[in-house]
């Protein structure tokens, strides 16, 4: 089984696979939901172990590292599931819209539409309350100090996407779709080598893992994100676009990313 991460948040993580990070969101009378199940093995042995039941899979798009866990976690436990796009999973029951309002295990869920890294993609929004931080599961869409890759849209959409997500509260804690953590903090230092947020948390990431980051805040990606930082003039000077318009940075910072 993979190794279950208790995030003292009611969210278990569950590394699979190579890098990707499945989700499972507790709530109420032991009921629980999983996010972007790429896999249903874990999932099945993680909710056994902490006698949970599995009523819902919440998927952010429709690529297989996200999507593979589903018919088997259906079979097995006869959950509901729900996504943006029947023509990226047929195994969708209830199909979401953005800002739509779901309830479930407890919790009241805002849909927020992210198009991007695909068309249709999702992310889920818990509001805070109070008892915890709001928290937002991002999927491809926004990484810890990065982004997803452009595969169906334009920069711009996928910059709009990023603003809407940079809009909630600092204290939003943020549970994105991969670990890719490292790598992307190793890319931002190219483009702003001063910032001295990034460097710190590389140190303790190589000393706890890179796991530890998880989840990050909203707040946190602000200072180090350079997707969520195209107006820093530090970037700006690394790209070359020291008056541009900030679509025009975070185009430029995408197409840096992909060939890094
Ligand atoms: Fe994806």
């Amino acid at each position: 089984m993979a190794a279950c991460i208790d995030t003292q948040y009611p969210v278990l993580v569950i590394p699979a696979m190579q890098d990707n990070l499945i989700y499972l969101l507790i709530g109420t009378d032991s009921c629980c939901a999983v996010i972007d199940p790429g896999t249903a093995e874990p999932v099945l042995e993680t909710a056994e172990q902490k006698k949970l039941t599995l009523t819902h899979v919440l998927l952010t798009h429709g690529h297989a590292d996200h999507t593979g866990g589903v018919s088997l976690l259906k079979k097995k436990t006869g959950c509901s599931v729900l996504g943006s796009d029947l023509r990226q999973s047929s195994e969708i029951d209830i199909v979401v819209q953005d800002n739509q309002l779901i309830d479930m295990c407890g919790f009241r869920i805002d849909v927020i539409a992210t198009p991007g890294h695909t068309c249709s993609s999702v992310c889920y929004y818990l509001k805070p309350d109070g008892r915890s931080a709001g928290a937002v599961f991002t999927g491809d869409t926004l990484f810890i100090c990065g982004c997803g890759r452009l595969f169906e849209c334009t920069a711009n959409q996928m910059f709009h996407s990023i603003e809407r997500l940079a809009a909630l509260p600092d204290s939003t804690r943020l549970f994105p779709g991969h670990d890719y953590t490292m790598d992307n903090m190793r890319f931002a230092l190219t483009v702003e080598p001063g910032n001295m947020a990034i460097r710190r948390q590389m140190e303790v990431l190589n000393k706890e893992g890179s796991l530890a980051a998880i989840p990050s805040s909203m707040g946190f990606e602000k200072q180090t994100n350079p997707f969520l930082r195209t107006q820093s003039p530090d970037i700006r000077r690394h790209v070359n676009l020291p008056d541009a318009p900030g679509e025009q940075v975070f185009a430029e910072l995408r197409r840096r990313k992909d060939r890094f």
